[in-house]
């Protein structure tokens, strides 16, 4: 068989539940490597709370060249109660936010799929989530994460005040709105804008400039805006309206946590966060669970490897190009659990749980019936 390219991946599991859950997304890398022909070549770094243990920085300068060199990044998680106590710089999640802003990952795709065999595990009604299948775009570069000026300062009578600025511009705006729409052409063509221009002028401009992009580039896409704190109760309320929600950093942070919990548990939704395209025609890009590091369960074998996992699948796709194979890993997901096999987070009432390793374990011998081999 062929070797057929030579392709770069950068691991960095971070803390908590993050080494747990890469551990099997490397045994995975390595099922591709042996089953497919296939060359991925890992590498490893630490960050977070991991890397401040040992250099007192949260990502070092190694690491985030090694991040700039590879062709595509897998991230456990950062951070933890540990750290909650440092200065703001060393923070473990400053080294997730340097990494997204330095690779100018300005999209995070946030698929938010309800399996059909996880209907009973939302807290929702089955009818109100079977079937969901909504792709939340956040955008990852700005808004109130990076905007100047921001900090604290003291002022007057022993008081501090802090500050944090919210700003977008209209090329922010229209590089991540861009997105949003090819992805609806390729779904249901419809998309929801949100933002709370009922207060903020940064929001008007959102509403505005989305508009603008979709009545000169994308005429056929179906366009709606709605104001954020209305979408959070939509989501609840009827989720199956919405297919591609479009939103800013902040508040997709917000609407893409209630999302996740529409399909059952934090632990099954992936991400993955795209940079621009560079004149190689490459983009950077950095794939993460949308769950933390779980400081409860950690160590004890517990964490739902799914979402990582399906994080990889998302790699293949928009990093690779190889459909075929991350459509693979998504039928895999789904035999494992239509055999019933749960982890603690998606199980009901008295069923087992299986363990992190279990998990990936399955989703490995699922992999390998359906190649048949
Ligand atoms: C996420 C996380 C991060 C964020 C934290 C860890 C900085 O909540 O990816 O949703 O706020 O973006
Ligand atoms: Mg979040």
């Amino acid at each position: 068989m062929i070797k057929v390219k030579n392709r770069k991946i950068l691991l960095l599991p971070g803390d908590g539940i993050g080494p747990e859950v890469v551990n099997e997304v490397k045994k995975i890398i390595e099922w591709f490597n042996k089953n497919k022909s296939l060359d991925f070549k890992i590498d490893e770094g630490l960050v977070g709370g991991a890397s401040y243990d040992k250099h007192k920085n949260p990502i070092t300068d190694e690491v985030f060249y090694k991040a700039l060199e590879s062709e595509a990044v897998i991230l456990g998680a950062v951070g933890g109660p540990k750290y909650d106590n440092l200065e703001f710089s060393k923070r473990p999640e400053r080294a997730l936010l340097k990494l997204r802003k330095e690779l100018k990952l300005f999209a995070n795709l946030r698929p938010a799929i309800c399996f059909k065999q996880l209907v009973d595990a939302s807290s929702l009604k089955p009818e109100i989530i079977s079937g969901l299948d909504i792709m939340i775009v956040r955008e990852l570069t700005g808004g109130i994460y990076f905007g100047e000026p921001r900090g604290i300062v003291p002022i007057e009578n022993g008081e501090r005040k802090g500050t944090n600025t919210h700003t977008y511009t209209t090329s922010e705006i229209h590089r991540v709105a861009r997105v949003a729409f090819e992805l609806a052409k390729k779904r249901k063509n419809t998309v929801t804008s949100c933002e709370k221009s009922n207060v903020m002028e940064a929001g008007m401009l959102w509403r505005e400039e989305v508009q603008a992009l979709r009545d000169k580039e994308f005429k056929k896409v179906e366009l709606k805006h709605m104001l954020a704190d209305n979408c959070a109760m939509q989501l609840v309320k009827d989720p199956k309206q919405f297919d591609v929600i479009l939103t800013d950093n902040l508040f997709g942070d917000l609407l893409s946590d209630i999302a996740a919990m529409l399909t059952g548990s934090l632990g099954m939704l992936p991400s993955a966060s795209l940079g621009i395209v560079n004149a190689n025609g490459k983009r950077a890009a950095m794939y993460e669970p949308v769950h933390g590091s779980a400081p409860d369960i950690t160590g004890q074998g517990k964490a739902n490897p799914l979402a990582m996992i399906m994080s990889f699948a998302m790699m293949l796709r928009y990093s690779f190009d190889m459909n075929e194979d991350s459509n693979l890993i998504e039928q895999a997901v789904q035999n494992v659990l239509s055999k019933g096999l749960r982890t603690a987070d998606i199980k009901q009432g008295s069923e087992n749980a299986i363990s992190t390793q279990e998990m990936g374990k399955a989703v490995i011998s699922e992999l390998t019936i359906l190649l048949g081999k």
